[in-house]
């Protein structure tokens, strides 16, 4: 990005720490979470080293063509769930704004535009001898990262592949944190869960999950996938990663 940090601190509204280049924004934001950051605060990066997706994968952002931020909070613990939901939410909004026709929310959070991952979002929550001291939102979006001569060209997209234009890190950023703030601000109500749900496109679809395939008939309150086998057994699971086996919406 080319503002300088106090620039960015104004256009953002909030604590910035800014780097062109960071091993991983989450592990940065927890050591500026350890050292006392404030409620809010954000860490940004030009370009991962090592940035970290869900089980353990590993997440690419090139410089200068991805959004890779991490927000430090600090959230009663019954409300850490809904902190992804929030997290995804704002990508959801993010997309819309930036002209994608085809956004949904392939449970539990990434953004697909056009049935490809444009997004994920990292939750990490950081403990103190049994204690919350906080929680590090990790997002991650594809902006103009080329997947052209990648295997990930069938699955993944960037956004401005997907609108066939030109989109400003600065603005995306700026508008990717006002929409957290907008849910963020609703965290306590039942808005979040209700908000995320309805955009799931995962809901009625036969998935396969952790050696489980059914019908993911429902989300619990805390976000974790219901399932119903062949059986009739209902499972839960909160992780794990998820085949649709069947596009076909089950009714
Ligand atoms: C996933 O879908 O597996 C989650 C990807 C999360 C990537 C973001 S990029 C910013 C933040 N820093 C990280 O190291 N990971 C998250």
């Amino acid at each position: 990005m080319t503002l300088s940090q106090t620039q960015l601190e104004k256009v953002l509204a909030r604590p910035v720490r800014y780097f062109d280049q960071v091993d991983s924004t989450n592990d940065t934001a927890k050591a500026w979470l350890a050292g006392g950051a404030p409620e809010g605060a954000v860490v940004i990066a030009g370009e991962q080293k090592r940035g970290r997706g869900r089980h353990g994968r590993s997440w690419h952002s090139p410089p200068g063509a991805a959004l890779a931020l991490s927000l430090i909070l600090k959230p009663p613990e019954a409300l850490l769930p809904r902190l992804n939901m929030a997290a995804t939410l704002s990508v959801y909004d993010l997309a819309q704004a930036c002209g994608c026709e085809n956004v949904c929310i392939k449970w539990p959070n990434d953004i697909l535009v056009d049935s490809k991952k444009a997004s994920g979002v990292l939750t990490e929550a950081v403990w103190e001898g049994g204690n919350l001291v906080g929680a590090i939102v990790g997002i991650g979006v594809n902006v103009r990262v080329d997947f052209s001569r990648s295997a990930l060209s069938v699955s993944a997209i960037s956004l401005e592949d997907a609108v066939k234009g030109r989109l400003e890190r600065v603005w995306l950023t700026a508008y990717l944190l006002s929409r957290f703030d907008h849910w963020h601000s609703l965290i306590a109500t039942a808005a979040v869960f209700r908000e995320w749900r309805d955009r799931l496109n995962t809901l009625n679809q036969t998935v396969a999950i952790d050696n489980v395939k059914g019908v993911a008939f429902d989300v619990s309150p805390e976000g974790a996938l219901l399932i119903r086998d062949a059986k009739g057994r209902v499972h839960q699971t909160r992780a794990g990663d998820l085949a649709v086996s069947s596009r076909e919406k089950v009714r």
